[in-house]
């Protein structure tokens, strides 16, 4: 188990910084949405009711009340205390069935859970694990929690995003055209900067092996443009609906499926 670092600090105090108007800017957006729900059809079909997920970066908490009105009982983590606010405020809000618990921790600490913890699979959405610099690490603690067979669904951002650079490239913004191609950029939340880092999907999977393979891998956001681009979403809602259609059809094409805002990845614990 490795200590808090400076880097969870800095994506902690970030992500505090809009945590509040997260769910206007993102959850909530047009786009969110379109993107989020090809999220929740695998998850759907990966954790049946009566199982217990481990939710790695669960933000403001909509796929754990997802989860947990489809029965699901889920652990629910994140290094931000006031994105847990808003998760656990969301639960008194909305009220919602099942069963979520929440915890303050870095995905870099999943060892620190209470040690009788099990779970039956696990999930991360929207590209917290991109703010992890050793994969490998959250692996090895990961695999520790999961019974063997059980599968593991991460959405993370992809390396090569085609709309991010076409429409970069259109304002003549080359720095943030190619933002991601380095592998890791600064990126900035209110006052506070901290690292993201885009690994390519082999790169991934080596991470996580020999603990986990490989099972499938879809495009998130191929044709459906990247959440920044939401008020041409608004605009064009009938050409939005026609992305999402064609998302559908070319969200497991080999390369294709990296080239989108987010790939999806299904692993399984040996
Ligand atoms: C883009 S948000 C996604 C939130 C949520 N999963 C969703 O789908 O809306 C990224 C989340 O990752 C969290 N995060 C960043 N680094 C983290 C780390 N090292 N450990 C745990 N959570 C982290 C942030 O606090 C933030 O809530």
């Amino acid at each position: 188990m490795i200590a808090i670092t400076e880097q969870n600090h800095a994506a902690g105090r970030a992500f505090d910084s809009v945590a509040e108007a997260y769910d206007g800017l993102f959850t909530n957006s047009l786009i969110g949405r379109a993107q989020r729900s090809v999220v929740w059809k695998r998850a759907a079909a990966l954790f049946p009711a009566g199982s217990r997920v481990l939710e790695l970066n669960c933000g403001t908490g909509e796929d754990a009340a997802f989860l947990a009105s489809r029965g699901v009982a889920v652990t629910a983590c994140d290094v931000s205390a006031r994105m847990i606010e808003q998760a656990q405020q969301r639960r008194v809000v909305e009220g919602g069935g099942g069963s979520v618990e929440y915890h303050v921790l870095p995905s870099e600490q999943i060892d620190e859970l209470p040690s009788q913890q099990f779970f039956d699979g696990a999930f991360s959405n929207f590209s917290g694990l991109n703010c992890v610099s050793d994969l490998s690490d959250v692996a090895g603690q990961l695999a520790k929690r999961l019974r063997p067979g059980a599968p593991v669904l991460f959405c993370m951002s992809t390396r090569f995003c085609v709309w991010e650079m076409l429409y970069y490239l259109a304002k003549l913004d080359t720095k943030r055209a190619f933002r991601r191609c380095k592998g890791i950029s600064r990126a900035r939340l209110g006052p506070e900067a901290f690292s993201v880092y885009y690994p390519l999907l082999h790169s991934v999977s080596r991470s996580f092996q020999p603990f986990f393979r490989l099972r499938s891998v879809t495009g998130v956001g191929v044709f459906v443009p990247p959440s920044y681009v939401e008020a041409w979403a608004e605009r064009h809602p009938s050409l939005l609906r026609l992305c999402e259609k064609a998302d559908a059809i070319v969200c497991r094409w080999p390369v294709v499926r990296v080239l989108g805002d987010h790939m999806l990845l299904h692993l399984e614990r040996v």
